[in-house]
């Protein structure tokens, strides 16, 4: 995802340092090339030896480093990054930035990067409310840096505040929305449905299914990642929805049905992957429930079918794309929904087909539309949300 691409990491002295031994690896499993820097104090909370380890390159700390080429190396590391990352940054740092200063490797490089800069404050509670230290963070977001705000937690001085290094996981999102895929989906909108319904019988029981919402997220992220805007509709899942979209939280079919139509027409690209409970119980008391004596029967109500719905009330020019889980005849009853929902592509799985379906990190997918029909092999969540947003690219000339 991220070959031919480098990353700088500019590692300060805090204790969240080491965090970054984790985010280097990960971007370099993604293929980056990643060049660490540290301050000399970074030094003092994790060895340059372990980011040499993990990236193959030499960590830089010092300016006059007389190993390699220091006079020229700032510029041309600054000239080799798509991307800047500052984490953790200490409050020494922030202040050196946002005042011009320039004494050591990190800063003059920053100095000299003209790329995009992003910034991980971690510091002490009282430090990071400091009025100082809150304007020379202001002064950097002016400059155009991207700030991470710190998360709240208890923090290695014994407080608990706000100051924790952002997790990891979000450090990558940032360089990923940054570096990661053509931005091919810029000033677009996708509105993606995701995750299960569920249908309450009473206060305590429901019906619903096995969706973990996992497909519908890959293809919110895929979006996001590639530049559009997007509007994530979704059940609730055990999993944390993307970063950078906009979430709206359902239970229902029908919070879902409103919700999407709340919405649709904000939407370039409508991808319904949620899978929604078909029927909702009807009348069912708790009365019912105490004299049912083992033998209750529950009347069913068919829910509002949404993608069908949001489709027979399309906006010129939007694409309408929804899923089909079948077990059968996957091809006919895909093709089937794909007239009868009056939709512009439906995502079909075989729910038989190892590796396809609910809660794996695979999928195996057909796409149908009108003129025609791709089968796609096993391939990740990942990828098939990618290959979803390029087939929808491709039909949309966008
Ligand atoms: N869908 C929907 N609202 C419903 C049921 C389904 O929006 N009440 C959407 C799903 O999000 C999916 C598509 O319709 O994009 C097809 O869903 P699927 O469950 O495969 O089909 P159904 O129309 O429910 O038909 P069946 O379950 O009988 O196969």
């Amino acid at each position: 995802m991220l070959n031919g691409k480098t990353v700088v990491l500019g590692v300060t002295g805090s204790i969240a340092a080491y965090k970054i031994a984790n985010l280097a690896s990960m971007l370099v499993k993604l293929g980056a090339d990643v060049q660490v820097i540290m301050t000399e104090n970074a030094t003092n909370f994790i060895n340059p030896i372990t980011f040499e380890s993990l990236t193959g390159n030499k960590c830089l700390v010092d300016t006059f480093d007389r190993n390699f080429q220091f006079n020229i190396e700032h510029i041309a590391l600054a000239n080799k990054a798509d991307v800047f990352m500052v984490a953790p940054a200490s409050a020494n740092i922030i202040g050196k930035i946002a005042n011009g200063i320039a004494d050591d490797m990190l800063t003059t490089t920053i100095m000299a990067c003209k790329k995009k800069k992003i910034i991980a404050p971690a510091m002490n509670t009282n430090m990071y409310e400091n009025p100082i230290v809150r304007d020379n963070i202001k002064k950097l977001a002016a400059y155009g840096m991207e700030i991470v705000a710190p998360a709240t937690g208890y923090l290695a001085c014994g407080t608990t505040g706000a100051g924790k290094l952002a997790d990891e996981n979000l450090l990558l999102d940032y360089i990923l929305r940054e570096i990661a895929y053509k931005k091919d989906l810029t000033g677009k909108t996708v509105l993606v449905t995701a995750g299960p319904t569920i249908e309450a019988i009473d206060p305590v029981r429901f019906i619903s299914n096995h969706s973990t919402g996992k497909m519908g997220y890959a293809i919110a992220k895929c979006a996001m990642l590639r530049g559009a805007r997007v509007i994530l509709i979704t059940g609730r899942t055990g999993i944390s929805p993307p970063p950078f979209t906009e979430v709206v939280p359902v239970l229902s079919a029908d919070d879902m049905y409103k919700a999407v139509i709340k919405r649709k027409d904000e939407a370039d690209i409508i991808i319904m992957s949620a899978a929604v409970a078909d029927f909702t119980p009807l009348n069912v008391s708790e009365e019912k429930i105490k004299k049912a004596n083992g033998g209750l029967s529950v009347e069913l109500k068919r829910t509002k079918d949404i993608l069908y719905e949001a489709a027979s009330d399309k906006k010129p020019g939007q694409f309408i794309c929804g899923f089909a889980m079948e077990t059968e005849n996957l091809i006919e009853n895909a093709a089937a929904k794909l007239k009868e929902k009056n939709v512009d592509m439906i995502v079909a799985n075989d729910l038989k087909t190892e590796g396809a379906g609910f809660g794996t990190d695979t999928n195996v997918v057909t796409l149908i539309k009108k003129d025609g029909i791709t089968e796609l092999p096993k391939m990740s969540k990942n990828e098939v949300a990618n290959a979803v947003l390029n087939e929808i690219i491709f039909h949309k000339n966008i």
